[in-house]
């Protein structure tokens, strides 16, 4: 597992950027995982610095809100429109998102399909929630799970609310991709930053690996790339590597 700290998360994203453009520049073709949320940002700011040609890059999004209208301002499809596919260039054919249209329908099966035919992913792009969370797996999730709707945790739900008008907005359902379709990727690229997550990252990388914390399967992956400022990585730099225990 490779730990960068920056200092700031513009640094951040600039670091995590140069990591997918590596991919890139070796394979035009490359098919990208991608995170939304906040903490992916500042990595697509910095790609878009680098004037790439993504036109042939395929990309599968991590997860999706169940029951935003759509063209919702909040939903995960309208940020990767504006902040992937216009920023970068790539083709919206050629990016991808999980559905559902109701919570007891989606098309998970399906999206694991679409993933397969592509030839699998070769970089996702990660966010972490301050549970744990990775994509919208919420505590307890299995790591075998594969994309599937599933119910936000309060926590989350509470984290998010800040994306919304108030804590009622925020949808109590999700479709993600699972921890076993996430952990197939052949290079897991995380991004953290703010005080907020460094709990969250401690525990995901020095904490026992464990179903009730789903981050923590980064530690079985053999492809990490970790991508922190100093206040995301406050809590880790106090734990030693090797140090096991929760918090
Ligand atoms: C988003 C996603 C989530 C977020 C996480 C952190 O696609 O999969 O796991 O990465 O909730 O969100 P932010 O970055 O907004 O703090």
């Amino acid at each position: 597992m490779n730990i960068i700290v920056t200092q700031t998360p513009v640094e951040a994203g600039i670091a995590g950027a140069a990591v997918i453009a590596d991919l890139i520049r070796t394979n035009r073709r490359a098919v990208l995982g991608l995170a939304t949320g906040s903490s992916p940002l500042p990595v697509y700011e910095a790609l878009e610095q680098l004037n790439l040609d993504f036109t042939q890059v395929q990309g599968f999004a991590l997860d999706e809100y169940v029951g935003l209208p759509d063209g919702d301002l909040r939903s995960y499809a309208t940020v990767i429109r504006t902040e992937v596919v216009e920023r970068l260039g790539l083709r919206p054919e050629r990016v991808h998102l999980p559905r559902s249209c109701s919570a007891e329908q989606d098309d998970g099966a399906a999206y694991e399909t679409a993933i397969a035919r592509a030839g699998g992913i070769d970089l996702q792009l990660l966010g972490i929630g301050s549970n744990g969370h990775i994509g919208f797996n919420e505590p307890g999730s299995s790591f075998d799970s594969r994309t599937r709707v599933l119910t936000l945790a309060d926590q989350t739900r509470s984290d998010n609310a800040r994306f919304f008008d108030s804590l009622e907005d925020v949808p109590h359902k999700a479709i993600s991709q699972g921890l076993a379709t996430i952990f197939e990727a052949r290079h897991l690229l995380l991004i953290a930053h703010g005080i907020d997550k460094s709990a969250a990252i401690s525990r995901a990388l020095r904490g026992p690996i464990t179903e009730s914390f789903p981050a923590s399967i980064l530690q079985r992956h053999g492809s990490v790339t970790i991508v922190l400022d100093t206040a995301a990585a406050t809590d880790l730099m106090l734990r030693p590597s090797g140090a096991q225990g929760g918090l």
